[in-house]
């Protein structure tokens, strides 16, 4: 290696044990979108973990962004990427699982562009599998973004194994919480009803934004304890986050929703999802 070059040693305890937490944020021409919750939600994601984020978390992100970005060429109007963000507690000497009392934390910023969701899978809606991964709400790290995956790889392996694209977890005691990368919502009727960040689910942006959404187009918006029956009974079911926005969910475990078709709601959940990403509105 040339020894100014970029490096994570083997000693990274991010590597070594998952101990990072991380972000992926949508850029858009060079926009990046809501980086302020990004931001925030990082230093939780640190703070939980005790990782050390000295100094102003957001205008540091934003120059680190903005300088990857001009290097890679990618801030360029129209074009699509995700940027990922991993602190890891940074490399240690010693063994086990006691991080040493003075870290040096990794930071590494990703950028890669993106395609829109192909219009086919848009059409046809994705079809989730139940995982017999199960979350505990009462567990602290729940709904921390730690890069520790391991269930949630397990969770898209076994998914794709019964043909499904995408896995949703349930709760311990049998309650909906989330997709392996995205938030769940449910319509019925006039209601646009998500599960509780009570349920040890990820405070998503893309969810933060679409309920406040809801109140604007006259829906109402709940945040609540949801059984898989809910689901079979909706009118819609989607799932969002912030690189691939709004998606239609059409079968679950095999089972139509609704008709099976992606609703009304769920393509102007989306549209002007988009729109905001793209600055319309
Ligand atoms: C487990 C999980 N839930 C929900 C989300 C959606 O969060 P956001 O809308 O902030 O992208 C993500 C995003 O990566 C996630 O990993």
């Amino acid at each position: 290696m040339p020894a100014d070059a970029p490096l994570i040693p083997a000693s990274d305890r991010g590597f070594l044990l998952g101990d990072a937490v991380f972000e992926t944020i949508r850029v858009f021409g060079g926009r990046i979108l809501e980086l302020p919750l990004h931001a925030e939600r990082l230093r939780g994601s640190a703070a939980a973990l005790e990782i050390p984020l000295a100094g102003d978390v957001e205008a540091t992100l934003r120059a680190a962004i903005d300088e990857l970005l001009a290097a890679d060429g990618l801030a360029v109007p129209g074009i699509e990427v995700s940027v990922r963000v991993t602190v890891s507690r940074g490399p240690a000497e010693l063994r086990g699982l006691l991080p040493p009392t003075a870290v040096r934390p990794t930071v590494v910023v990703q950028a890669s562009r993106v395609l829109p969701p192909p219009p086919e899978l848009l059409a046809r809606g994705l079809h989730l599998a139940i995982s017999t991964v199960r979350r505990d709400p009462l567990s602290p790290l729940a709904a921390v973004k730690t890069t520790s995956r391991a269930e949630f790889v397990y969770a898209r392996l076994e998914a794709r194994r019964r043909g499904a694209d995408d896995a949703l977890f349930l709760t311990i005691d049998g309650h909906l919480a989330e997709a392996t990368s995205a938030s769940l919502f449910v319509v019925r009727g006039s209601e646009l009803a998500t599960p509780a960040l009570a349920c040890g689910i990820l405070a998503g942006t893309t969810r933060q934004w679409l309920l406040q959404w809801a109140a604007g187009v006259g829906l109402q918006a709940r945040e609540e304890w949801l059984l898989p029956d809910d689901l079979f009974g909706a009118d819609e079911v989607f799932l969002a986050s912030s690189v691939a926005g709004v998606l239609p969910v059409t079968r679950v475990d095999g089972r139509p929703i609704a008709h099976g078709r992606p609703g009304p709601w769920t393509l102007r959940a989306r549209s002007d999802r988009e729109a905001f990403a793209r600055e319309e509105v």
